[in-house]
């Protein structure tokens, strides 16, 4: 017999128990259900609205739950549909008629509500966890490589010299932001729908407060309608989750790069890439392309709870019992590409001397040379110009700019002097590079500051 199972003259097709059962899934929920349980059964004592004797057992009685399910003793039956229903049906069978008053004042659309807010909290605060080490690892590098000189990019042809430092800095500013978005989500989270029933609140004397304070939420929910058909905030999740990947994968694919024989940048830890089966002397990237890789699942569970909320009239429908297992497998594979990123990040060799010659030798001082003329003088559209063909004349030669002899370069404009070789060097082209949030190594000093204080500060 359901629990719900009254108004019914007919068992359930079979069908429809293994199509429409979330047990599998949502047990995962387990612990938190059971905690919002001892709340919500705490209030109702307090408020004479369920015997006193009866809350205590109840709590007792849960409180014996959870411990067995920590301890991995609990078997859960698909028959009884989801994790609420399983947890009262477990709490009957321990304690009695007592346990049949806890669903008072309460139904598992505001419980379920309840559940995913205080799980999508725990996500974020997870995440945060897992990207300041990350953050932390970055300012690691860039200290030790402000002033190592590595080529920027752009249409990933060499553009003009920056440092590994201040690259590594950019993505500490992508991973920050990420922190802080999680931090919102948190917020956005915690407000606490309990007391908002099936859809229209409850005739009960709740203490909705008291609930929100026994669970350490901010706030209570403040429309019944809203409260249980809402799930921005596993949206919100989402988003900061896929925002997050994103980052990772950009960075993933650099390092896949780097790691190129063509590039040489970067030399990936034995314990982070693989072999072929095939091939002897392969070492592949593996663990940055499953992360770049995973990047689109994520993007998936967004999308798919997205859509399954577009249509849904208010209030609660059973199509939003479809937002867990994206929440879920968001959440492990943000955690899981968190962590190998970092351990692989933290154990790359760079090759700084590579990358070095390489800005050396993609004219990544054309801009400077420019530059320079300008200084003397020459505007700088005609500057341009004539670096232009001083480039031109270089690629047919086989040579960089500073190559040629001060006549050479005289022949282009009359303009040049001796200091243009101490001017265009790759050392001047990124020191001279001082403005705020430039590549001087100065200034990534003062990011990379900035960034200390940051995480210092920070807190949910
Ligand atoms: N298992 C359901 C879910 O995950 C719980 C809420 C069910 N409520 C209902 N009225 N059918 O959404």
């Amino acid at each position: 017999m359901k629990l719900w199972g009254g108004r019914f003259e007919k068992a359930t097709s079979g069908l429809v128990d293994d199509f429409h059962s979330s047990i599998s899934f949502d047990q995962r929920l387990a612990a938190l259900d059971i905690t919002g349980s001892i709340a919500h059964a705490t209030m109702l004592g307090e408020q004479g609205i369920i015997p006193d004797a009866d809350a205590r057992a109840i709590v007792a009685g849960l409180q014996g739950i959870l411990r067995d399910v920590e301890a991995g003793r609990v078997q859960f039956e698909q028959d009884a549909e989801d994790i609420h229903m399983n947890v009262e049906k477990i709490l009957t069978e321990r304690i009695g008629e007592a346990g049949k008053r806890l669903h008072t004042g309460r139904s598992r659309n505001d419980q379920v509500a309840l559940d995913c807010r205080m799980y999508v909290k725990q996500a974020a605060a997870e995440a945060v966890t897992y990207l300041r080490a990350l953050c932390e690892t970055l300012l690691g590098i860039a200290r030790q490589h402000a002033e190592s000189i590595m080529p920027g990019y752009t249409h990933l042809q060499r553009a003009q010299p920056v440092t590994l430092g201040h690259h590594m800095m950019a993505y500490f500013q992508m991973f920050s932001r990420d922190m802080q978005r999680m931090k919102e989500v948190y917020h956005h989270a915690d407000v606490c729908p309990l007391g908002c029933g099936a859809l229209a609140g409850t005739t009960y004397p709740l203490n909705r407060e008291r609930t929100a304070e026994l669970l350490g939420f901010a706030s209570i929910s403040l429309n019944s309608l809203d409260a249980v058909s809402d799930r921005d905030f596993v949206c919100d999740y989402l988003y900061a989750a896929s925002a997050c990947m994103m980052h990772l994968s950009r960075f993933c694919e650099e390092l896949i790069l780097w790691n190129s024989h063509e590039f040489k940048f970067v030399e990936m830890d034995d314990g982070f890439a693989t072999g072929s089966s095939i091939m002897p002397q392969k070492k592949n990237p593996d663990v940055a392309e499953l992360i770049r890789g995973k990047t689109g699942r994520v993007y998936g569970d967004l999308i798919g709870l997205l859509t399954t909320l577009k249509g849904l009239p208010l209030t609660y429908n059973k199509d939003m019992q479809e937002d867990k297992e994206g929440l879920f497998d968001a959440r492990d594979t943000l955690v899981k590409s968190l962590m190998v990123f970092t351990a692989m990040l933290s154990t790359c060799t760079f090759r700084t001397e590579n990358m070095a010659r390489s800005a050396e030798g993609g004219f990544t001082n054309a801009t400077d040379a420019a530059d320079y003329l300008v200084k003397k003088g020459m505007p700088f559209r005609d500057a341009h110009a004539v670096i232009g063909h001083l480039v031109l004349h270089c690629v047919k030669e086989n040579k960089a700019i500073l190559d040629l002899s001060l006549e050479e370069l005289k022949a282009f404009s009359p303009l040049f002097d001796a200091d243009v070789y101490d001017a265009c060097s790759m050392r001047a082209c990124v020191t001279l590079r001082d403005v705020p949030g430039g590549p001087a190594p100065g200034r990534v000093r003062e990011t990379i500051a900035a960034g200390e204080a940051f995480l210092d500060a920070f807190e949910i």
